[in-house]
């Protein structure tokens, strides 16, 4: 045999078995269809129920799923409360204040009553996110299944990873293309800013004295910028709610793409996507603001690759019993 034949030969053998290797361990919507069969119906009767008495449910569960997913891969870790070698998540600056915990544990409960030590509590926040998407008018997609949920959690990485409300989108972009996301992927995502809530310290630094400026932010519209300054007046109380799309704040669609182009984003990482000059991302924005139906496919693909990030399968990591602590 030649050297070269030699070498296609091995190159095909070793790819052959990381082909065996990576479909053992994809992520497949079909994952719990003989252990869990009735999974997706019980994490939607859960939802419809809390969304009932809460109408930010939906929104708070796939925030969750992106802090979660942008810390050490999709694992659930964000789940974890304090313990021996455990220094949790929720006290990492972008989490302080995020809601849905409680929802989480009320859906696992159902999914222990049924399938005992079954359904991973990251499955949950995939799932649940894609649930919250539907309840509230937006796309429904296969949502892919079969990670699993971590033995530790990185406070430090939440704080580094995420990104911040205040950040330039220069220092934004790196900061999802390190999670393999591109700018159609930050875009489309920042869409799920369609729901929602921001307290106004998330947002006030824009109001007043934008970057030492003594002036406000210049990318905000003068009358949502009078509205905005009511609701969050300086030495204000920085825990009011503000809604994060002013036009439809519990619907998900596209208006949040078209407050932008009306200078009416709420997060100055919103309308920076509108309003940095030369920036691939506005006729992005632009694009979504006209069709509904791109966004939303762009959404479902951005969603999946989200999930997608460095999950636990196979025999790594643990199917949690109780979402807070490890078993
Ligand atoms: C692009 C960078 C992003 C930044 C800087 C950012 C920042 C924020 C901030 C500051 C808030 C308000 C939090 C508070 O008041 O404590 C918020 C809320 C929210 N974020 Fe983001 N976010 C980003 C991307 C995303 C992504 C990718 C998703 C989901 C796919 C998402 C979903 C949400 C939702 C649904 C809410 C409202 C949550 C609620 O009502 O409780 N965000 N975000
Ligand atoms: C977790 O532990 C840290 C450090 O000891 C502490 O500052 C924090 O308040 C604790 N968080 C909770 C929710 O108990
Ligand atoms: C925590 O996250 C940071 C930032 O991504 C990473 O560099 C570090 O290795 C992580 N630590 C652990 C123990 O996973
Ligand atoms: C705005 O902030 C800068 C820097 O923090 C400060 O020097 C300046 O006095 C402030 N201006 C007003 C009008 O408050």
């Amino acid at each position: 045999m030649s050297f070269l034949r030699f070498i296609v030969a091995i190159f095909f053998l070793v790819s052959i078995n990381f082909g065996v290797s990576n479909a053992h361990y994809k992520l497949n919507p079909t994952f719990y269809d003989c252990t869990c069969p009735n999974v997706i119906n019980i994490v939607r009767d859960v939802m419809e129920q809390i969304q009932r008495r809460d109408v930010r449910a939906g929104a708070k569960i796939i925030r969750l799923h992106f802090h979660d997913c942008f810390v050490n891969g999709c694992d659930g870790s964000i789940l974890l409360d304090n313990a021996t070698g455990i220094i949790s998540e929720k006290d990492a600056n972008p989490n302080v204040g995020a809601g849905g915990f409680a929802i989480v544990d009320e859906i696992k409960t159902a999914l222990e009553n049924e399938c005992p030590g079954v359904v991973s509590c990251v499955d949950i926040l995939a799932l649940a996110s894609e649930i919250g998407v539907i309840l509230a008018g937006g796309p429904s997609w296969q949502v892919p299944l079969g990670r699993r949920d971590s033995l530790t959690a990185n406070k430090s990485g939440a704080n580094s990873d995420i990104p911040s409300p205040t950040e330039t989108l220069a220092v934004m972009i790196p900061q999802f293309t390190r999670k393999g996301m591109d700018l159609t992927d930050l875009v489309a995502l920042s869409g799920a800013h369609t729901f929602g809530r921001a307290r106004c310290r998330t947002f006030n630094q824009r109001l007043f004295n934008f970057s030492g400026s003594g002036r406000p932010d210049p990318t905000i519209d003068s009358n949502y910028l009078k509205t905005l300054q009511r609701l969050c007046p300086q030495g204000g109380n920085g825990g009011t709610f503000a809604n994060l799309d002013k036009s439809t704040p519990d619907e998900f669609d596209n208006y949040y793409f078209t407050n932008l182009k009306n200078h009416q984003g709420l997060l100055q990482t919103d309308q920076e996507l509108f309003s940095t000059s030369g920036s691939s991302t506005i006729s992005i924005v632009t694009n979504y603001a006209n069709n509904q139906h791109k966004f939303f496919d762009d959404f479902v693909c951005s969603m999946i690759k989200l999930g997608n990030i460095s999950p636990l399968t196979g025999t790594n990591g643990e199917i949690r019993k109780d979402c807070k602590r490890i078993n």
